[in-house]
């Protein structure tokens, strides 16, 4: 007998599964019984070695890490939890989205919907550690969209001198450094015109000689930032915020299918700002009258998030300080990435790099591990210490199903079989153009969507 057979016989001397409260997702091949995935009632539980709510999924393509993911959404919305799904780039939502009769909202070159990354959400009036606060998280958006742009044009990385013009300029737009007590509203265009347009002030507290001087040093960091506002991403996140969202709906998703064809480092950038508007504005409770409370608890989907953390070291930066500002809003975080080279390749211009990424994985105690290739399992083991047990779970077990996955809760793993509903299988169906492809009789007259 094997130890995959004698949990069957023995099962109390087997690792039991977590408690039955929150989403059923399936069986715990662990102990034959059913698994239950509830994030933020783990945390509570003093019995489960898991800190904070936020999960990690990890998995070679096409190993059902996005059908795992609604299936959660899904079950979790009956309980209460909403979901926003923060930046879609297949359009792969949508199909469940319109099952709970919620439109994603579609962001897309010469579409209406407008976004603004430097959006905020209200500080109190002269508290000075607030405004202090909004700025340095908009200095490393800027930092790491100026970083984006120049890794796809091969140019040199975010230099600390960079940061220092950035961070000037910002004040001056947004009047702080004239004794303000509120933010002025900030654009991509407002702070690029500033840089193209430097005040007297800002071009002393830069320490420059003159105009002329200003203009010459930061000439790469205007034209990276003046890629958002004249390049494939022009007209998306470049005016005030036109979306609105509904706190009541039980899902939100911001589609970014439209910008497909431009390549994943736009895609990339675009999940950036996605992420930088979301930890800036905190959710409305959706609680009327009772202001502050903390209201139904959230789920924030980050799907494909691999694309945004190979944009280079600030983009991972942005991305770390998103999640941990994300945090204090109560939200449980998902993100989505193929392996954790994705963070790592992010690396190369550094040590510095591997260890914020490092500190991201190690942000959340909750993981979930579809299939991998040998190679990539041994990077998997490496960073996260997956020990030989799971290593050989992920490039054996998890990689003859789709679904199959090794949940880890901290240090306790539990080999879990996602199980779909036929209705939802319809839904979460990523492969249907492949087929669709292979049968052009099957494929149905509403096929063109393109
Ligand atoms: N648990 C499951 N049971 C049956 N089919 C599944 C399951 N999980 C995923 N699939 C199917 O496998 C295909 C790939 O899944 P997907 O979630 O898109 O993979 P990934 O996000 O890892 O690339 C989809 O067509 C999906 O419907
Ligand atoms: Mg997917």
């Amino acid at each position: 007998m094997t130890s995959d057979q004698a949990p069957v016989l023995w099962p109390l001397i087997a690792g039991q599964a977590p408690p039955a409260t929150g989403a059923l997702m399936g069986w715990d091949l662990g102990s034959g019984g059913l698994f239950h995935a509830d994030p933020a009632g783990w945390v509570l539980d003093p019995n489960l070695p898991v800190a904070n709510p936020n999960v990690f999924v990890f998995g070679k393509p096409g190993r059902g890490k996005s059908a795992t993911i609604k299936a959660l959404i899904l079950r979790m919305a009956d309980l209460g939890h909403r979901t926003l799904v923060l930046g879609d780039p297949k359009d792969e939502y949508a199909p469940l989205c319109r099952a709970l009769g919620v439109e994603p909202v579609d962001l897309g070159p010469g579409l209406p919907a407008r976004l603004n990354p430097y959006d905020t959400h209200a500080t109190r009036p002269g508290d000075q550690a607030e405004l202090d606060a909004t700025i340095g998280h908009w200095v490393r958006l800027t930092a790491a969209l100026v970083g984006a742009a120049r890794r796809s044009g091969g140019r040199a990385p975010v230099t600390p001198t960079d940061t220092t013009v950035v961070t000037h300029a910002l004040r001056d737009v947004t009047g702080v450094n004239r004794a303000g007590t509120r933010l002025a509203p900030v654009t991509v265009p407002l702070l690029w015109q500033r840089l193209a347009q430097p005040t007297q002030e800002l071009i002393d507290a830069c320490s420059y000689a003159d105009a002329r001087h200003f203009l010459d040093e930061t000439r790469l960091l205007r034209d990276s930032l003046g890629q958002l506002v004249t390049g494939t991403l022009a007209g998306l996140f470049d005016a005030p915020t036109t979306v609105r969202l509904d706190p009541d709906a039980p899902i939100q998703s911001l589609s970014l299918a439209r910008l497909n064809a431009a390549g994943d480092d736009a895609v990339g950038t675009a999940l950036l700002c996605l992420n930088a508007w979301a930890a800036a504005t905190r959710p409305s409770t959706g609680t009327k009258g009772s202001g502050e409370g903390p209201g139904r608890p959230r789920l924030v989907v980050r799907d494909e998030a691999w694309k945004q953390l190979r944009l280079g070291v600030d983009a991972v930066a942005a991305f770390d300080a998103d999640l941990r500002l994300s945090r204090s809003t109560g939200d449980i975080q998902i993100a989505v990435a193929h392996k954790p080279s994705d963070l790592l390749t992010a690396g190369d211009t550094g040590s510095q790099a591997v260890e914020i990424a490092r500190d991201l994985l190690h942000l959340t105690d909750i993981r979930i591990l579809h299939g991998q290739d040998p190679a990539t399992a041994d990077d998997l083991d490496h960073i996260l210490g997956l020990g030989p047990v799971a290593r050989q779970a992920v490039t054996g077990w998890a990689m003859h199903g789709t679904g199959r996955a090794v949940w880890c809760l901290g240090p306790r793993l539990h080999r879990v079989q996602t199980v779909l509903h036929p209705l939802e299988q319809q839904l979460y169906d990523t492969n249907s153009r492949l087929r669709d492809g292979r049968n052009p009789s099957r494929s149905s007259s509403n096929g063109s969507t393109g």
